[in-house]
Parts: C-alpha cells; structure tokens; sequence
C-alpha cells in the first residue's frame, strides 16, 4: 500500500525513541491542529494505575507490550482524526506497524542517538538503565520506525509540515525529482520568468520522468480561463500522473485548479518560488482563476501531494516582490504572536508555511478558524477595489490593511498600543491616493460582510485573533479613511 501523503483526515502519531521529544511535542501539535492527544503511555499508567516503570518491574515487558498494542488498536480505530503519541517500543509490535499503516498518517521524531541518551539517562526508564544497552536498542528499532515513518521531524513546525505534505529545505529544488511523490511520469507548469531563471535546475531535478513543460505567462494574466483552457488542451498526463507547479501563487493557482479539474482531478505538486507563494498562496489546497467579473470566483479545493519551498530560491526575486511577501508574513506573524518578520529568509518561510498549514489541516475548507488569515485583508481588498486593480499592489495593500486592523484592535480590544507601531516598522505602509467613497462602498461589499456590515478579522492580543467582529459603522469608516492620503 502506498503511504498517505498528509494527515487530513488521518490519525498523526507520532513514533519516536526514548528521548525524541514525543511527550513535548505531541499536546502542542494536538492544540495547534485542533485535536484531540492521546499519550499512549500515559493512557496506560492510568488504567493499571502504575508507572510504566512500576508495571515493567512487577508484569514484565512482554505483558506491558500487551496492553500496549491493545490501546494502540483502540486508539487508532477511532474515527475522528487524533494526535496519537506512541511509546518508543510501540513499533516492536508487527499489529501496530499494520495498524498505523492503515489509519495513520506517522511522523517519525527524529533524535540522534547521543542527543537522545543525553535526554533521558538517569532517569526512571526502565530500558535505559545502561549506555551500551540503550544504544543497541536504537540500532534495532531503526529500521522499523523507517518501516512506518510516512514524514520525520525535529521539532513542531517540522511535524506540521510533514503532515501537511510540506518540505522547506535550502536547496530542495535540487532533489524535486526524488520529493514529488509517486513513480508516474509528470508535467511542468511553469512561469516564464521562472522558467528563464530556474528551469534548467527543475527540468534536470525531475530528470527522466518529465514529460511535457509547459509555459505560462508571468503574473495574474496567467489565472484566466483562456490560460486555464490551453493547459487542459495541452496536458497529456493520465490520472497517475503529477503536474508540478513551478512559479509564483499566480503559477502554483491556475496550475493546481486545472490539476483539480483536468479528468476530473489528478495529483499535483507545488514548487512556490515566490515569497508570497511559499508562506501562503501554495500552503492549504485553495486554488482558483479570475474572472472578468473578480478575481478568484473559479476554483476548487485541491490539496498538493507536495509543497517544495526551496528559500534559495527567492534569492533572483524582485524587490518589490519579495516586500509583497512580507505583508503576509507580517499578518501571519500577528497571528502567531511572534515576529516572525525578523527571523532570517529560509527560517522565516519555514515558520509561516508551518502555521498556515496548522491552520489549514485544523480547517481544510474554510468554515471556521482559517478565516483568521484575512487579517488586514476587508481594508487590503477595499483599497485595491477603489483603485480598480491598478493602485496599490496586494501586498502594499495588506501592509495598510493590517495598520487599520491593528489600530481597531487596539482601541476595541484591548491589544497592545505598541503593535501598530511596529506593523509600521517592519512594513512601512505608505497612504494611497484612491477615492474614500469608492473605497467604503467596495468595503462593505466585501465577500465576508454580513448585510453590509463587515466581519473584521482583530487582534486581542499577539496570538489571539478574534474572527467576526462587528464594530461601529464610524470607526470602521475612520480607520479606513486614515489609510487613504489627501
Ligand atoms: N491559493 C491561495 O491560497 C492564495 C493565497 C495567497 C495568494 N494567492 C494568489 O497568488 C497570486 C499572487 O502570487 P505572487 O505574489 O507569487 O505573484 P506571481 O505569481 O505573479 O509572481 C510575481 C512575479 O514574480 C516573478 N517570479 C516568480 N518567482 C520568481 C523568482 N524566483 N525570481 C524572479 N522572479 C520570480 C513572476 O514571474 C511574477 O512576475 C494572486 O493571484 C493571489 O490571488 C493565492
Ligand atoms: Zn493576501
């Protein structure tokens, strides 16, 4: 059987030797995916009321791994999707390895054998009472944690990112060929830009699988039906087959909605090699064309078997586009009550796909908490709708959206006063020149207004969005106004 790709709508257990960390990481992981732990070793001290210890001492191993695999199996024949924390020896078990392989999605937290004896020597653990003895252990347990690893991490965000089918690495593009999942042949869709600059590396990364490349115009023209179309017409891929998405969220949107719709859907994988893309637009399965009418109004949930950020490849990237992409990871990390804004290029990717794939694993259609990430967006989206798409970019928008969704917070909710000063700092919004009527009018038109009153994404604190929040006509209008110059 073929490993699962991602954890939706899966268990995610988390396997792991003595020391990896499975206890620590597993509650966090549980809370930022929105489920339910189960701590394996825990559930069982509970029901014989012993430590693991105690029970090992008085009952032995063997009958220890008895009542191991008997919760495991019961664990992971629940139906709603938990987070499942395994005791290191739980793979030993031939009954358990199968039953992972059927009902879960497992992350291996990977722990070197020095860093793990570190951990847990001198403790109550009855299988690491000796060095020698520990060692071989893990010797003889690795290759059955490779048996059921369908993802490995270090840490929380690299367990988020495996369950989502997500790989951020310096230099990934390199090894594309081995990360897009399957044997099948595959195609490239590909930005002409990115083509010029990277598509010699993709093509060979792919190698012998690829087939057919094909180019598509740079930027939003790229999202029309016209473009959309000739992408079916010219695909020759069968249902087994893989397009890659090689280019901006312009690229990685019309590619993965022609993949959602081409035969009635074949895998695709996405190769963000924009700021924007590899922080939001290629993370969480949404992808669309445009309109006449509006932008995004076709599309389809399609989640990638892959996501492959490469941050080096950001490195050829404008100016102005990779400040496009820092509106977003300045929203995400409002969200996510960290400057993540700081943190170097390749560290700061990889902390905002993390959270937004969190989000989008815990709400994979958007009903409920993935609306937070309209943060700053009711302003963003009415600024650009009054300068009919030819004023501020998206991401000058976004900057000025987030001053004004800061600036309401701190005055309705209570959030820091500091905050708006430093969205200023990292982003230095810049008033547009747009008309103030316009401007409201297309604000209370917003797709997510409610009987033309706005539901404003705000802040209580760092960290703590509020979705759904109607505030007085006047003080939306006015934080509005303050964005607008003249
Ligand atoms: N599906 C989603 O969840 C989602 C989320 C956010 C945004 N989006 C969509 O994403 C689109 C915006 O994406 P974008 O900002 O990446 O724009 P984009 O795809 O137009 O790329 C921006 C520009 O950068 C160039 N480029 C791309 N990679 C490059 C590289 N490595 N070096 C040099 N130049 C490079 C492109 O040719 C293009 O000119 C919008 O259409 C938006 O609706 C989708
Ligand atoms: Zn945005």
């Amino acid at each position: 059987m073929d490993r699962p790709l991602n954890a939706r709508g899966r268990h995610l257990a988390l396997v792991g030797f003595m020391g990896a960390g499975k206890s620590t990481v597993g509650p966090q992981l549980a809370e930022r995916l929105g489920r339910r732990f189960v701590d394996l070793d825990a559930e069982i001290e509970r029901q014989a009321g012993l430590s693991i210890a105690k029970l090992f001492a008085r009952r032995g191993e063997a009958h220890f791994r008895s009542l191991e695999a008997e919760r495991a199996l019961g664990s992971l024949r629940a139906s709603e999707p938990a987070v499942i924390s395994l005791g290191g020896g739980a793979v030993t078990s031939p009954r358990i390895r199968e039953a992972l392989r059927e009902r879960a999605f497992t992350v291996l937290l990977d722990v070197d054998v020095e860093e793990a004896w570190r951990r847990v020597q001198g403790g109550e653990r009855p299988l690491a009472r000796d060095e020698a003895g520990f060692r071989a252990l893990y010797e003889e347990r690795r290759p059955l944690y490779d048996d059921v690893a369908c993802g490995r991490a270090q840490d929380i965000d690299g367990a988020v990112l495996a369950a989502a089918g997500i790989y951020v690495e310096r230099g990934a593009l390199a090894r594309l060929g081995a990360l897009v999942p399957g044997e099948g042949p595959v195609e490239l869709a590909i930005d002409a830009t990115v083509a010029e600059l990277h598509g010699a590396a993709i093509r060979a990364a792919l190698g012998a699988r690829l087939g057919a490349v094909h180019e598509l115009p740079q930027g939003e023209t790229a999202k029309s039906t016209e473009v959309c179309g000739q992408l079916w017409q010219a695909l020759r891929l069968e249902r087994g087959g893989t397009l890659v998405a090689a280019g901006g969220g312009c690229t990685t949107d019309v590619a993965g909605f022609s993949a959602a719709t081409y035969m009635r859907g074949i895998a695709w994988a996405a190769v963000p090699t924009t700021l924007v893309g590899q922080v939001d637009a290629a993370i969480g399965g949404k992808t669309a064309i445009d309109l006449a009418g509006g932008k995004n109004l076709v599309g389809a949930f399609h989640w990638p078997a892959r996501v492959v950020c490469d941050p080096d490849v950001l490195d050829t990237l404008p100016e102005a586009e990779v400040a496009a992409g820092m509106a977003e990871v300045v929203k995400t990390g409002l969200l996510a009550g960290e400057p993540l804004w700081e943190l170097p290029r390749a560290e700061l990717v990889r902390a905002c796909a993390a959270f937004k794939a969190a989000l989008c694993l815990r709400d994979p259609e958007d009903r409920g908490p993935r609306n937070a990430l309209n943060l700053g967006h009711t302003f963003a989206h009415a600024l650009e709708a009054a300068a009919g798409y030819e004023g501020p970019s998206h991401g000058e928008a976004v900057a000025l959206g987030l001053l004004a969704a800061t600036r309401l917070s701190v005055e309705h909710l209570g959030l820091d006063p500091a905050v708006p000063g430093e969205v200023e700092r990292a982003l230095r919004p810049a008033p547009v020149h747009v008309s103030r009527e316009r401007a409201w009018d297309a604000l209370q038109r917003d797709k997510k207004a409610v009987a033309g009153r706005p539901q404003l994404v705000l802040l209580e604190a760092l960290g703590a969005p509020r979705t759904g929040v109607e505030l007085p006509e006047d003080a939306v209008r006015a934080a509005l106004d303050s964005l607008i110059a003249g």
